[in-house]
């Protein structure tokens, strides 16, 4: 029997594998998700306390997005009417893709790059050309240069998950100034590196900022994601695009005070910072990982032949980090959210028993 339009379409769907989640285990050590544990549960706990009194969850939050909106303005020190907000910057992205780009663009991006965006550009069958990384897990300028002139998009993650690499800023500025055509820069652990591009949204009417309240806020579980754009670009995105309420009540109360209180974060991204270098340290001292530089809140190290092993054996001890074999030139990589010092420490312990 023929099939119809919608068959054929749910049979290509199915082909696609979509984003793979990492997998669930309970009472471990999470390391693999890029997440922040370094943010104590009880200050988040007194958040949402404090949340309580302010939202009445019976209601639609009306002109609730709006004052997260001006929360944001203050963090980032842009003006509100170019801050877009989204159910995680998955959402954003996943909106960005949908609506703003079709199959006759071409992508330019990185390889690696956000596994997420790379399985939307599948979704949505937008074809991308990918520039990958050397075998010191870094990006060359001249080739994104060479290339950017038959691409329509260009997705950089800013730092790059799951490298850590970014490109310097100059070289990275030369390369969004020269580009013709939609520029999408996520900045998702940038308050780990050592700069943002944000600031050239007020000069660059192509370019979006992608930026979340995931990573160094901790808040991955409220899914809050915003962007930075020029005045047109997000008053479209967000009064047709973006849905009337992208984000619940909950999370809009809690995000907010988070904001408020962004010095404490601050100080929890420069303590990821101090234990990220630790952890690299420790890593090389071992003498058998080619590990890589990050900007970021996780350290990518290639164990060759031994990384299947390493991360089973890790799993065993109730550890769990990143297992992505071949990146780039390097196989058997493995990728490690810093997190606390009692869980980064026990991590290098045990990795470092496992070599003994
Ligand atoms: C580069 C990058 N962008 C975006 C995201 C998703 O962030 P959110 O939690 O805001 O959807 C991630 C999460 O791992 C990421 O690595």
């Amino acid at each position: 029997m023929r099939k119809n339009w919608f068959e054929k379409k749910i049979d290509n769907l199915s082909k696609l594998s979509g984003y793979k989640k990492p997998d669930k285990y309970s009472n471990v050590i999470k390391l693999d998700s890029n997440e922040n544990y370094a943010v104590d549960p009880s200050f988040f706990q007194d958040l949402i306390d404090q949340t309580r009194d302010k939202m009445d969850v019976r209601e639609y939050p009306l002109g609730g997005t709006e004052r997260l909106v001006a929360a944001l303005s203050d963090y980032i020190k842009m003006p509100k009417e170019t801050i877009g907000v989204g159910n995680g910057s998955d959402q954003i992205i996943d909106l960005i893709l949908g609506n703003l780009a079709s199959k006759e663009n071409r992508i330019l991006t990185s390889e690696p790059t956000f596994g997420f965006f790379e399985e939307r550009c599948k979704l949505y069958t937008i074809p991308t050309t990918k520039i990958p990384f050397n075998g010191e897990m870094k990006l060359n300028l001249e080739d994104f240069l060479a290339s950017s002139k038959k691409a329509d998009i260009l997705y950089l993650d800013s730092p790059n998950n799951p490298t850590g690499f970014q490109f310097p800023r100059n070289q990275l500025e030369k390369l969004i100034q020269s580009f013709n055509g939609l520029v999408i820069i996520d900045e998702a652990y940038v308050e780990f590196a050592d700069y943002s591009i944000v600031s050239m949204t007020r000069k660059m009417d192509n370019l979006i900022v992608l930026r979340t309240l995931s990573k160094s806020f901790g808040l991955a579980g409220l899914r809050i994601g915003y962007f930075v754009a020029n005045k047109k670009t997000v008053d479209a995105f967000s009064r047709v695009v973006q849905y009337p309420y992208p984000l619940n009540t909950i999370a809009i109360e809690t995000g907010i005070l988070a904001l408020k209180r962004s010095k404490y974060f601050a100080d929890i991204a420069n303590f990821v910072k101090k234990e990220r270098t630790r952890i690299i340290k420790k890593l090389r001292e071992m003498k058998v990982f080619k590990v890589f530089d990050s900007e970021a809140n996780f350290v990518l190290f290639a164990a060759d032949g031994a990384g299947q092993r390493i991360h089973k054996a890790l799993i065993e001890q109730g550890i769990v980090i990143k297992n992505l074999g071949k990146v780039g030139k390097h196989n058997g990589c493995l990728r490690v959210t810093v997190g606390t010092q009692e869980m980064n420490s026990r991590f290098l312990t045990a990795i470092r028993d496992l070599l003994n």
